[in-house]
């Protein structure tokens, strides 16, 4: 018997297939899925990648509010279209601080992951503002009354604790000093120089160029930032991995 005639055996008998498709695809799990068990640490860690400022996380949270999510994508696959489209492809350890992450699944507007310093701040105040008025076929919803929203820095020393607790290594400088290093992001007069310590090359500017700070603030702040942690110019993959 030729091992095509009893592989005839298998396809004529009902529960012996069932019994056979389940052996192989347990040992296909099993190969994929046991290593993640033994290894300490599944994400490479990059030079660059901090935690988010307390405006940029501030930020973040008013993306997730409004749904952001829902039409853009903050994962550029490592595709040659998505790489010449929208740069480097994402990394796991541009999210490692995400929680939750914002990858997507729906992309009615481009991926956002390397939007920051793509445009100016203004630019993002009149697309923000009125979509239509940069992008003239743009269906994307006006956000304008987020630059009429004044926000303080009340809660955000807790905001950063939590996402402490979920792994995020603020540390306990960062935390006693979130609420002034969230005013001081906003002023390009200010003192920046421990905000700057304690977060390399974050952009400090008046994002929507009016007095106070506004969630229109905040968000901008969080656009710029997104994808420009990472130097791609020295980047180079670890190949143990
Ligand atoms: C209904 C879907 C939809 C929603 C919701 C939406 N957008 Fe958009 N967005 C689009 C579309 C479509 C475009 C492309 C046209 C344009 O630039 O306006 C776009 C473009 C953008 C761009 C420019 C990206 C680039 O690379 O040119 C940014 C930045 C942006 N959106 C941010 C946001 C933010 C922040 C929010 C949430 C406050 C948001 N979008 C909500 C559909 C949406």
């Amino acid at each position: 018997m030729g091992i095509l005639d009893r592989h005839k055996v298998l396809e004529k008998n009902a529960t012996l297939l069932l019994v056979g498709s389940f052996l192989v695809v347990s040992i296909g799990g099993i190969v994929e899925i046991a290593p993640l068990f033994y290894l300490q640490n599944t994400i490479e860690t990059v030079e660059g990648v901090r935690p988010y400022t307390p405006l940029e996380l501030t930020g973040r949270d008013i993306y997730v509010r409004e749904g952001c999510y829902v039409c853009h994508s903050q994962m550029i696959r490592p595709m040659r279209d998505e790489v010449e489209r929208y740069g480097h492809y994402s990394l796991a350890a541009e999210s490692m601080y995400d929680h939750p992450f914002q990858w997507g699944s729906k992309r009615t507007g481009p991926d956002l992951a390397r939007v920051g310093g793509r445009y100016s701040d203004e630019w993002h105040v009149a697309h923000l503002t009125n979509p239509q008025s940069v992008v003239p076929e743009s269906v994307m919803p006006k956000y304008g009354f987020l630059a009429n929203d004044l926000i303080h820095p009340t809660y955000v020393a807790d905001l950063m604790k939590t996402h402490r607790a979920v792994g995020v290594p603020y540390t306990d400088e960062m935390i006693a000093s979130a609420s002034a290093d969230f005013m001081v992001q906003d002023d390009p007069n200010g003192d920046t120089t421990d905000f700057l310590a304690r977060y390399p090359k974050a952009v400090v500017a008046n994002f929507d160029g009016q007095a106070g700070i506004s969630e229109m603030d905040a968000l901008i702040a969080y656009l710029q930032v997104l994808g420009t942690m990472v130097d791609f110019s020295t980047f180079v993959p670890d190949p143990s991995r």
